[in-house]
């Protein structure tokens, strides 16, 4: 398997993706601070891998304490969960994983015979069980997502929502890997993905690395492909799906899903319950990340816009979810209306929505 990230007895080891494909290399962060500056920098990216990293990092944070008491360590707790909460805002599976973990050491710290080293341990082993929840919950999303694809043609997906985005196994990828397991032939179209190039980069490194046939496009080829009929479905992942179903994604991901729309082609969506935020009603109350200028103004380190042209880099963009077929989640795929298929999935935690 594709080891994204991991936790061991030095701090958590990360894959650094900004080297991918070339270079495969491996980035030790020692501190919370180091996981935080991991993220910002997106050596690890993809939502889910974002909020298992968060949640590493603070246990890790914890573990480091030199708190001498509980009313110390939730001082610790408090500068250590901010630190990682301003790293990146649109993916809200950061939230969660620092919440979740916050949670239990706030819970643990009420007992009254608490004692530091148990908090950490606990810390720790929490995050660890997010990890393999995390690779639990791809798989699931493949296999429920797996009968959606089409038995033979081309697919195309937009970012990387691969084993790189998640602990393992991926959310889009994970239920294209799922239908090829599952004899399906498939062609996969990777958008580039402008201007980080997670599809260039990371989707068709990861896709190659399993011999699944890829070719790369760049992102304004999408629609000549798709009318050439060489596309029968569109997979994307998501960073935060919002209560009425709409969906926040890579740059990109709406004009991808207003062609297929336009194409009579099915877009679907694979994401685990934790990108889903029944906290924010609509898409347009989503913040989307606004990333640095150089990103555009420069490639493989060399300018390629004038020095004074004006840039704008927002790094996610919303899909209404009418553009939306149907969202494939660890808990079952839902069909809209999504209101209420997503308040469902919420009370009935472990029950299969629809397949
Ligand atoms: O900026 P990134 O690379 O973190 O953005 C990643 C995406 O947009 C993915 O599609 C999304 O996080 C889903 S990953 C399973």
């Amino acid at each position: 398997m594709i080891p994204t990230l991991e936790w061991t007895d030095a701090g958590v080891r990360f894959l650094d993706q900004t080297k991918l494909p070339l270079e495969e290399t491996y980035v030790l962060a020692e501190d919370y601070r180091a996981v935080a500056e991991v993220i910002r920098t997106m050596i690890v990216r993809g939502a889910p891998a974002i909020g298992v990293s968060a949640a590493m990092g603070v246990a890790l944070g914890l573990q480091r304490s030199q708190a001498a008491d509980i009313a110390q360590l939730d001082e610790d707790l408090q500068i250590i969960c901010n630190t990682l909460a301003a790293t990146r805002p649109t993916a809200v599976n950061l939230f969660w994983g620092i919440e979740r973990i916050r949670q239990l050491v706030r819970a643990l710290s009420q007992e009254p015979c608490a004692t530091i080293p148990q908090i950490q341990q606990a810390a720790v082993a929490e995050a660890r069980r997010m990890y393999d929840e995390d690779i639990a919950a791809c798989r699931a999303m493949g296999a429920h997502g797996a009968a959606l694809m089409p038995h033979a043609g081309g697919v195309l997906t937009h970012c990387n929502a691969g084993a790189l985005a998640t602990c393992g196994y991926g959310t889009a990828l994970g239920v294209i890997r799922a239908a090829v397991e599952r004899g399906h032939k498939l062609h996969v179209y990777a958008d580039e993905t402008r201007p980080f190039l997670q599809g260039a980069r990371l989707t068709a490194w990861e896709l190659l690395h399993d011999n699944i046939p890829t070719t790369v496009l760049c992102d304004n080829m999408a629609a000549s492909q798709m009318r050439a009929g060489k596309i029968q479905a569109v997979i994307v992942g998501a960073d935060r799906i919002a209560a009425n179903g709409d969906v926040a994604n890579k740059i990109g991901t709406y004009g991808v899903a207003v062609l297929a729309k336009e194409h009579g082609i099915p877009f679907y969506v694979a994401a685990p319950w934790s990108t889903i935020d029944m906290e924010t009603a609509t898409g347009e109350l989503i913040p989307i990340e606004e990333r640095a200028a150089k990103e555009v103004t420069h490639f493989n380190g060399k300018q390629i816009t004038p020095s004074n042209a004006e840039i704008s880099n927002p790094a996610f963009d919303v899909t209404p979810a009418r553009y939306v077929t149907a969202i494939i989640t660890e808990r079952g795929i839902l069909v809209p209306p999504y209101e209420h298929a997503l308040r469902l999935g919420t009370e009935q935690a472990v029950h299969v929505l629809h397949v």
